[in-house]
């Protein structure tokens, strides 16, 4: 197999050219180590002598482009990732929402939802909010580009750094919201109930996604370039209710978007388009 200082430019910029058409991910030379580390392990199980190989099984085997996006898309993530956002969303948004908007179902949209976690917050927050306020209703939306971390995230077990991080700031809601399984954690049909999963690329309009009242796009745009973050922003604006909220994560920020979403606080905008 190829080592790292063989492969050639040309071989890596046709790998980054990959990565961009089937992510959006905008990578560069610096990033080669980072995706050489992630391609090998597949290089090795498919058994072929080097990365150019690769490239080619690529182009031939549509179906190889599935295990592509899973190799070379970062998937960190936790629970009540950010707790500013989380006091927001529960101490100030669910509130305001349900005093103007009654019993009207919330629409979320955890638009990279990665492994879940993200969603089962949000999900939590809600029923924690349904449990003081019983005519309230909540769906959320979880997507991502990733099958195998779709998959993860559906079937809501959680181990390890993941669930002892809850346990560790949330003791109350690990214990009210799920049970013992295995080595570690699944998620109770409860919370799970309000969840649904499905595959989406960013990147691509946003027509069957329906239309939100929080949008919670974090720590993803950092993936793509300042051309890529304008298509994601615009396709998920049309995807949004007029007033609805967009959250971004701790290292993004909208303000050389000039697109329709109004400042409102630190990471948290509102779509001021109207239909
Ligand atoms: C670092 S995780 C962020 C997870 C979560 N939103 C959070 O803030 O903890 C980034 C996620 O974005 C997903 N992703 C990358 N490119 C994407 C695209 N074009 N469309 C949809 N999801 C994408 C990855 O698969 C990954 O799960």
């Amino acid at each position: 197999m190829d080592n790292e200082r063989e492969v050639d430019q040309a071989t890596r910029r046709a790998f980054f050219d990959q990565v961009r058409r089937h992510t959006g991910i905008a990578m560069s030379e610096r990033k080669w180590a980072l995706l050489e580390g992630r391609l090998r392990r597949r290089v090795r199980e498919l058994a072929l002598p080097g990365y150019r190989d690769y490239l080619h099984v690529l182009e031939a085997k549509p179906e190889e482009v599935r295990d592509f996006i899973d190799l070379v898309t970062t998937n960190e993530t936790s629970f009540f990732r950010t707790p500013r956002i989380w006091e927001y969303f529960a101490g100030q948004f669910l509130p305001r929402w349900f005093e103007t908007h009654g019993g009207t179902p919330l629409r979320v949209w955890s638009a990279a939802a990665s492994s879940g976690e993200e969603a089962y917050t949000v999900a939590m927050l809600c029923e924690e909010f349904r449990g003081r306020h019983p005519a309230f209703r909540y769906r959320i939306l979880a997507t991502d580009i990733g099958d195998a971390i779709l998959r993860k995230a559906a079937a809501a077990r959680y181990q390890g750094r993941s669930i002892e991080g809850l346990g560790q700031t949330h003791p109350d809601l690990l214990a009210r919201y799920f049970s013992a399984a295995d080595d570690g954690f699944v998620a109770d049909p409860a919370l799970r109930a309000n969840v649904t999963f499905r595959k989406h690329n960013l990147h691509e309009a946003a027509r069957d996604i329906g239309t939100m009242d929080v949008t919670l796009l974090r720590n993803v745009l950092i993936y793509f370039d300042a051309a890529g973050q304008q298509v994601v922003l615009e396709n998920v604006r049309r995807a949004m209710a007029p007033d609805g909220v967009l959250i971004v994560g701790e290292s993004e920020s909208l303000s050389r978007f000039d697109m329709g979403f109004a400042f409102e606080q630190p990471l948290i905008y509102r779509n001021e388009v109207r239909p």
